[in-house]
């Protein structure tokens, strides 16, 4: 392989420290060699852990620099997408942690940009496409052997939130990923969606709605559920189940050993088998494998992991899903055509 790509991170919170160690400890090709974060403590010690460089709060200084050649965002959402064109404007790689954007709108400035270089430069961070239950899901449904899908029934369960937390992010940060997932299982589009509100959890007393149920036809009539419970107060769990015409593919549980036990003599009920509470652990092979795919393919010089398309397409659902609130109406999702770029 060629030298190892230089990669300078934005942001140096859980992600950006995760992604930090991956990139340097497990993926082949490619090292970082700077590191920033708006509060340049936090960037200063990752800096220190690995002996890179810290650029502080300097996080345009850190772009622009000539030793780093691509960008991973991993800062909070609402930077994504001003960091991601400031990326663009050095015609630097870039991976940009979900959401790639806000809103729809934002994304179609950033596609505007990678179309005015005429080249895919942006990776956005869905990681769930690499998870193996998925990609298995993905195999079966596309086999055909049980038939055309039906229905979706989905669940994303957080165990809470921090502090600013808003009802909308629900659907910008967290049921992004259902966005993304089920039209990728599907290699189906969406027609219209709905977000509806039902009885909230006692856990929801916090100013967000919680939990969420929301609703996605997809142009072939698929029909998706998505149960979205942002504060569970138990784990991180995600599930979901494609119903198809002769038989179901279910999303497997991670690995994890069963106990079963007497009662009596411990104390823990007859069977139990533990829950995860720390995304991190869920998929942590999946986040391996995105980035170490993400690297050959900036070697490659032909980026094929999820694009400023598949992340545009996820803010469209999602700015309609915001919108449908409250309103008890499917309201339509309506994307720009697709640019011969992302076909
Ligand atoms: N793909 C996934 O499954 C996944 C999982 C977790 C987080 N994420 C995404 O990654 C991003 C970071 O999440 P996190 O959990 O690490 O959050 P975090 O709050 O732990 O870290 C965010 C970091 O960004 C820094 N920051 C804030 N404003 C900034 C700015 N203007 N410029 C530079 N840095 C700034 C903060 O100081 C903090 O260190 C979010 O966008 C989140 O949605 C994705």
């Amino acid at each position: 392989m060629a030298q190892d790509l230089k990669i300078g991170i934005i942001g140096c919170g859980a992600i950006g420290k995760d992604h930090c160690r991956r990139i340097i400890q497990t993926v082949p090709g490619a090292t970082v060699v700077a590191v920033s974060d708006y509060v340049a403590a936090a960037a200063d010690e990752t800096a220190a852990l690995y002996g890179i460089r810290s650029f502080g709060n300097d996080c345009d200084g850190m772009i622009k620099d000539p030793e780093v050649e691509a960008v991973v965002i991993t800062s909070i959402d609402p930077t994504h997408h001003d960091y991601v064109m400031k990326v663009l404007a050095e015609k630097k790689w870039c991976f940009c942690e979900k959401p790639l954007s806000q809103n729809a709108k934002d994304c179609e400035e950033i596609m505007a940009k990678e179309l005015e270089i005429g080249k895919k430069m942006v990776q956005v961070g869905f990681m769930r496409r690499y998870d193996r239950g998925y990609a298995e899901m993905k195999r079966i449904i596309e086999s055909g052997e049980i038939g055309r899908p039906i229905l979706i029934k989905a669940a994303h369960r957080n165990v809470s939130q921090g502090p600013g937390f808003k009802t909308e992010n629900g659907v910008t940060n967290v049921a992004i990923h259902e966005l993304d997932i089920c039209r990728w299982l599907l290699g189906e589009e969406y027609k219209d969606v709905q977000c509806v509100r039902v009885r909230q959890s006692a856990n929801s007393n916090k100013g967000y709605d919680n939990p969420q149920v929301m609703l996605m036809r997809t142009q072939n009539d698929c029909f998706i559920d998505v149960e979205v419970q942002v504060a569970d107060g138990y784990g991180y769990d995600i599930q979901c189940e494609v119903v198809c015409e002769n038989g179901t593919v279910k999303l497997p549980d991670p690995y994890a050993v069963v106990r079963r036990s007497r009662p009596d003599v411990t104390k823990d009920p007859g069977e139990t088998m533990p829950i995860m509470t720390d995304w991190k652990e869920r998929f942590i092979e999946a986040y391996d494998i995105e980035m170490c795919e993400w690297v050959k393919s900036v070697h490659a010089g032909q980026l094929t992991g999820p694009s400023s398309w598949d992340g545009y397409v996820a803010c469209v659902a999602g700015d309609a899903l915001n919108a449908s609130r409250g309103t008890s109406e499917f309201l339509p999702v309506k994307t720009i055509e697709k640019p011969e770029l992302y076909k």
